[in-house]
């Protein structure tokens, strides 16, 4: 086992380049057994500073998307294909995301998702282990397998091509909501319950 009790690794030094240009691990975030998980590419300037996935710009965008899908981030659990920031914010090497992958497996195997989202290409090619073409694949179902872990598999574009590419809104936010239907929270999810705060 190699991550803690709350699904984070507290010591790597796998990658030179990344030990070199991270300030800490941004691990996951959200609740150990969340039945939606989002993966994301690797951790930018603003997750570096902070410690935690999405807290920058496509981070506001993300959240926008769960709000309107009845959710929070209290709801979902939140990770990325690397923890560490990659130098000038560059895509992860090959050799860095095949390190990082026995953490993404371990901590997917232990929270056993109904729905795992991949935002954009990266996350999305690591995880089907084929090229992607994320717009027009965006919104579609499939199974996969991480390490020894099967799981269902939502690809989405990543929440930043919204903000250069307004068409993409509602793409990303179609899927969002599809995701919240498909692992059964949320507003869709939710059913009688929700009625009580009323
Ligand atoms: N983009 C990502 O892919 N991951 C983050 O954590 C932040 C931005």
């Amino acid at each position: 086992m190699e991550l803690d009790d709350d699904l984070c690794v507290n010591e790597c030094t796998r990658c030179p380049a990344l030990v070199e240009s991270r300030s800490r691990i941004v691990n996951g975030g959200g609740p150990t057994d969340a039945d939606l998980v989002f993966v994301g590419e690797a951790p930018g300037a603003t997750e570096d500073e902070l410690g935690e996935p999405f807290v920058g710009r496509s981070g506001t965008v993300l959240d926008d998307a769960l709000r309107d899908a009845g959710l929070t981030r209290a709801d979902v659990r939140i990770t990325n294909c690397i923890r560490c920031r990659p130098p000038e914010n560059r895509d992860p090497h090959v050799e860095e995301l095949a390190n990082c992958k026995g953490y993404l497996a371990e901590e997917l195997d232990r929270l056993d998702p109904e729905l795992v989202v991949t935002l954009g290409k990266v996350p999305s090619e690591h995880l089907l282990d084929r090229s992607v073409a994320v717009t027009s694949e965006a919104g579609e179902v499939f199974d996969a397998r991480v390490g020894g872990t099967a799981i269902r598999l939502l690809v989405s574009v990543h929440p930043a091509a919204t903000l250069y590419d307004r068409s993409q809104e509602e793409t990303f936010e179609s899927t969002i909501l599809r995701a919240a239907e498909l692992a059964g929270v949320g507003e869709s999810g939710g059913g009688q319950s929700r009625l009580g705060e009323y």
